[in-house]
C-alpha cells in the first residue's frame, strides 16, 4: 500500500508532459502579490487580542500590590516595511520589518489593603519582525497552492505610558507587560500570518483549470509540474490544450516545450504555443464542425455574381449548359486540422479543404458538378479582449485543383477569383465572428489583464500584462 502511494507520487516527476502555455511572474508582479499579501495580514493582526492580566506582586516600601490591566484593545496596526523574495526551488520568503502596534488599556491596584487608584494606558509596540517562508506547489487538480513552512515573529520593544494615578505604578507594568504581553504577541502573530497565508489557496482554486470555450471545446490549464521558481521569476507550466468536451482525445502531435523571453516590465507574461492553437484546430476538425455549406443568402445582395450555374457559367460554361438557370450550393469540408505556425510578428494558418458544388434540382435534390482541392493560406492577428484572447484571419493565399468534374474538364485557374470572394464572403467572416468572442485564458478569481500587449515570436505568442484583483 505505501509502496503503491510512494509510486503514485513520483509518477507526475517520471512522466513529464511539455507545456502548451507558461505563465510567468515577474518580480513586478511578485511585489503586487506583496501589496495584497500585507493587506490581508494587516486585517488579520488588527484581531490581536491581550487577554488581561492581574495577580499580586510584591513591592519594596508598600508591600502586597493586587493589581489588573484590562480591556486591552489594538488600536492601530502598521506593517511600513515589507519584502517578498522568490526563493530558487521553492517559493517566496516575506519578510516584515519596523512593524507597529497601538494599543490602549485599564490598570487598577489596590495595596495596604484600602488604597485603591485606576487610569489608563498607552502601550506602543515597535520594531516588530515577521519572517515566514511559504512554499508554492502543485495541488491533485493542477492548481498551485500555497502553505507556510515557516514562521517566526519577535517584537523589539514594548512602550508603556500611563495616564493617571502615581508614575511608579507605570513602572510596575512596563515589567508585567514586557514579560507577558510580548509573549502573548509573539504567540499569536505567526498563526494569524498562517492564516492569512492559507486563505490564499480558496483563491487559487478557482483557477480555470478546465475552461469551457463553447458548445465543443474546452480548454485543459492544469500544471503539469511543480512551479519553476528562481530568483527573477516563478513560472507556471500550463498544460495548454485544447480538447472535445467531455472527450479527452489527444491529437496526433505534442507540444514541445519553449522557453520564456527574460522581460521584467510587466507583471506576467502568457506565452501560449503553436501546439495549443494547433490543439484547438484538432478539436474543431474531429468536432466535425468544419465543414460548411455555402449558399447564395451568404453572398452580398450587392454582389452581381450569385451562387447559380448561369454565374458560374460565366467561367465554365459546361455548368450552365448542363444545368441551365439552377441555383447552387457549396460544401466546404477540412480534409485535415489546419496548421497555425508562429514565426516573430506572423502567424499563418496553412488550411486543406474539399469544395464540391451542387446544382439544386426544383425537387432539391443535389447534382454535383464538380470537386476540387482547396489549399488555403491565411496570416492570422491575435490580440488580448477582456480576458480573452481573440483573434482575426486574412486569406493570403489560395491555390486549387480539380479532384473531379461531372461537367467535363475545365480549366479551374478561371474560378479563382470566384472562390477567392466565396472565402472572403462566405467562410472568413462566419469564422472571425467566431474568433472575435475570444477563449479564455488562464485566470484566477476576479482577475483583470492591464495594458497587455501580444506579440508573434518563433512557435508561440508572447502576452506581457499588468494584473489587478477586483473584490
Ligand atoms: C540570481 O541568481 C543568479 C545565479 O543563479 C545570479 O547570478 C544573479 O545575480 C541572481 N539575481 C538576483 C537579482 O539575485
Ligand atoms: C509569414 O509566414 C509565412 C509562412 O511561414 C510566409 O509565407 C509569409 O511570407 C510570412 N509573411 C510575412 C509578412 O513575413
Ligand atoms: C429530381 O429531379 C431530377 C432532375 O429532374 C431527377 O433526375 C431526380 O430523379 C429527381 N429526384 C426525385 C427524388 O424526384
Ligand atoms: C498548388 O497545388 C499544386 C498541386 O497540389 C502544387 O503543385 C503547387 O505547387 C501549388 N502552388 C502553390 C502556389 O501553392
Amino acid at each position: 500500500m505505501f509502496l503503491c502511494l510512494a509510486l503514485l507520487t513520483l509518477l507526475p516527476a517520471t512522466v513529464s508532459i511539455s507545456p502548451g502555455v507558461k505563465v510567468e511572474l515577474t518580480q513586478k508582479g511578485i511585489d503586487y502579490g506583496r501589496q495584497l499579501g500585507i493587506a490581508s495580514i494587516q486585517s488579520k493582526l488588527k484581531t490581536i487580542r491581550i487577554p488581561d492580566i492581574s495577580g499580586t506582586t510584591n513591592v519594596p516600601a508598600v508591600g502586597k500590590v493586587k493589581y489588573s490591566l484590562s480591556g486591552l484593545q489594538l488600536l492601530d496596526v502598521g506593517l511600513p516595511k515589507s519584502a517578498l523574495d522568490l526563493v530558487t526551488g521553492s517559493g517566496v520568503r516575506l519578510s516584515i520589518g519596523d512593524a507597529y502596534m497601538k494599543l490602549r488599556g485599564n490598570w487598577k491596584v489596590k495595596y495596604l489593603k484600602f488604597i485603591t487608584d485606576h487610569g489608563s494606558f498607552d502601550l506602543n509596540v515597535n520594531g516588530l519582525t515577521i519572517t515566514t517562508s511559504i512554499k508554492i506547489d502543485s495541488d491533485d487538480t493542477g492548481r498551485p497552492a500555497v502553505s507556510t513552512i515557516s514562521c517566526s515573529a519577535s517584537v523589539g520593544s514594548l512602550k508603556i505610558q500611563c495616564h493617571g494615578g502615581d508614575k511608579w505604578m507605570c513602572d510596575l507594568f512596563k515589567d508585567l507587560l514586557e514579560k507577558f504581553g510580548r509573549k502573548s504577541l509573539e504567540k499569536q502573530i505567526c498563526p494569524l500570518v498562517q492564516t492569512a497565508v492559507s486563505e490564499l489557496n480558496p483563491e487559487l482554486k478557482t483557477m480555470n483549470v478546465l475552461a469551457k470555450v463553447d458548445q465543443y471545446a474546452e480548454i485543459e490549464y492544469s500544471m503539469v509540474s511543480s512551479p519553476v521558481i528562481s530568483n527573477t521569476s516563478l513560472v507556471l507550466n500550463l498544460k495548454g490544450e485544447f480538447y472535445n468536451i467531455g472527450k479527452h482525445q489527444e491529437p496526433p502531435f505534442t507540444a514541445t516545450d519553449f522557453s520564456m523571453p527574460t522581460e521584467a516590465n510587466n507583471m506576467m507574461y502568457m506565452g501560449i504555443s503553436a501546439f495549443t492553437v494547433n490543439s484547438a484546430a484538432f478539436v474543431y476538425t474531429t468536432a466535425g464542425i468544419l465543414s460548411l455549406y455555402i449558399t447564395d443568402d451568404m453572398i452580398p445582395k450587392s454582389s452581381p455574381f450569385r451562387l447559380t450555374t448561369k454565374s458560374f457559367g460565366i467561367f465554365v460554361p459546361q455548368v450552365e449548359e448542363k444545368f441551365p438557370d439552377l441555383p447552387m450550393k457549396l460544401l466546404v469540408k477540412a480534409v485535415k486540422s489546419p496548421t497555425v505556425t508562429f514565426e516573430p510578428d506572423n502567424m499563418t494558418i496553412q488550411a486543406a479543404a474539399t469544395v464540391t458544388a451542387y446544382a439544386i434540382q426544383p425537387n432539391a435534390t443535389l447534382s454535383p458538378l464538380f470537386v476540387l482541392s482547396l489549399e488555403s493560406s491565411v496570416s492570422g492577428r491575435v490580440f488580448v479582449s477582456g480576458i480573452k484572447l481573440a483573434g482575426e484571419v486574412t486569406l493570403q493565399k489560395m491555390n486549387m485543383t480539380l479532384v473531379t468534374s461531372y461537367v467535363g474538364d475545365f480549366r479551374v485557374e478561371s474560378l479563382d477569383k470566384i472562390f477567392k470572394m466565396v472565402i472572403n464572403l462566405g467562410i472568413l467572416p462566419k469564422l472571425n465572428e467566431r474568433l472575435a468572442q475570444g477563449y479564455p485564458l488562464p485566470m484566477i478569481g476576479k482577475m483583470k489583464l492591464v495594458s497587455s500587449q501580444l506579440h508573434i515570436l518563433k512557435d508561440y505568442m508572447l502576452i506581457g500584462t499588468d494584473v489587478q484583483f477586483m473584490d
